[in-house]
């Protein structure tokens, strides 16, 4: 048996249903992951043929391994339609990564799959530039041998490091003030892809800057599945609502907001995901050029304990909390300015606070212990 062989586990399905005719054949990097699978939804819905490759070590596998992760599994649910193949393959595997891209003529990629615990990548720096950047470099080489030179990637805000004025824009500095191994990743990686750009002017990129996506697919069947405690707000929230953690920990009171705790611009996952729908139009489009990045928010600041009220609302469920010291690495405010996704992607979020609870509450409630 051949490396790629062995290393690669390839997962056929036949499509069951007729793409649009504009159907592209995307190739999704870490599409069982929270943002990945919902993004997935998004592409199927748009026609296009998707290809999986994801590692899943932060992810749920499938009991065995001729089955697709649940979280794919139930994104053909929701979908009716069928993934044209999953490969449970790490971007360190390049030999696999290459047999992928021999055997589909894929048009785009979107790059999802990262480690992304900001505390896990102090504790582990080398893990998380390992995992992140030589992934990518993986990836960007051989999708270059591949002569597939469109890609889509999931970057963050935290490459704005302490935001120097709000909303911030993408002129805002990058690179500055970063507090962690996870961020420092993924300025590098946007840095790579730009040079790259830069180098050779068939890549075309887009770097999607998301702000704090939260929220759940409407159906309930996917959603966020944080493995052990939760890092960010709302998966924690979600976990005290449906009883399986005793109280939330505010992470300081005394910042210089409204009410003392720290404002996110916080995003509809499913609003997220059709960025991605929008972001690979826009490069189709005749005039597209270089790499360009695009903030994915609402432009709304909302705070803690807003976020708390709005979450008690939507659950019906009291959210015991305490406030405790301020987190290492937070800042007080940070809020998008989402005007170029709009002038340029004809995108925007559509999706309130409240469907934002709603729709985590769902998920949570009629999935406690996640995917299992
Ligand atoms: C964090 C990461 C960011 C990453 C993003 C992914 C840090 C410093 N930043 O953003 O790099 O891209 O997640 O979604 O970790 N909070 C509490 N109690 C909690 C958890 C959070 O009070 O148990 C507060 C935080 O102090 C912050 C807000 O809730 O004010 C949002 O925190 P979180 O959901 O972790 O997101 P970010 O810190 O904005």
């Amino acid at each position: 048996m051949d490396v790629a062989t062995a290393q690669v586990k390839c997962l056929w399905f036949v499509a069951r249903q007729h793409p649009g005719p504009m159907g592209r054949v995307v190739l999704v990097t870490g599409g069982a992951g929270f943002v990945g699978s919902h993004t997935v939804v998004e592409l199927l819905e748009a026609g296009h043929h998707v290809v999986v490759v994801d590692n899943c070590i932060n992810s749920t596998k499938g009991s065995d391994p001729q089955e697709l992760p649940p979280a794919l599994a139930r994104v053909q649910t929701i979908t009716g339609k069928t993934l044209r193949a999953f490969y449970m393959v790490s971007l360190l595997d390049r030999p696999g990564l290459t047999k992928v891209f021999a055997k589909h003529q894929v048009d785009l990629v979107i790059h999802f799959a990262a480690l992304k615990a900001v505390g896990e990548s102090v504790e582990k720096p080398l893990d998380y530039y390992i995992n992140n950047v030589t992934g990518t470099l993986n990836l960007l080489e051989v999708m270059g041998e591949a002569g597939v030179k469109r890609l889509v990637y999931s970057s963050s805000a935290t490459v704005y490091g302490v935001p120097q004025y709000l909303p911030t824009d993408e002129l805002h500095p990058t690179g500055v003030g970063i507090t962690n191994p996870y961020g420092q990743t993924k300025y590098v990686c946007e840095q790579i892809m730009k040079d790259l750009a830069t180098a050779d002017k068939e890549w075309r990129v887009v770097l999607l800057r998301y702000f704090n996506p939260v929220g759940a697919h409407e159906s309930g069947k996917i959603g966020e599945n944080p493995s052990g405690p939760p890092n960010n707000l709302v998966p924690y929230i979600a976990q005290v609502a449906v009883g399986k953690r005793e109280a939330l920990s505010v992470f300081g009171d005394d910042y210089d907001t409204p009410d003392g705790t720290g404002v996110r611009d916080y995003i509809h996952v499913m609003d997220l995901a059709s960025g991605h729908v929008a972001a690979l139009d826009k490069i189709f489009s005749e005039d597209f050029r270089s790499a360009i990045a695009y903030n994915l928010g609402t432009g709304q600041g909302v705070s803690v304990l807003q976020m708390i009220d709005a979450f008690k609302r939507a659950s019906g469920r009291d959210i015991p909390y305490k406030v405790v010291g301020r987190r290492n690495g937070d800042v007080a405010t940070i809020v998008a300015s989402c005007t170029l996704a709009e002038q340029e992607l004809g995108w925007r979020a559509t999706r309130n606070l409240q469907q934002m609870c709603i729709d985590t509450w769902r998920w949570q409630s009629q999935n406690p212990d996640g995917f299992m």
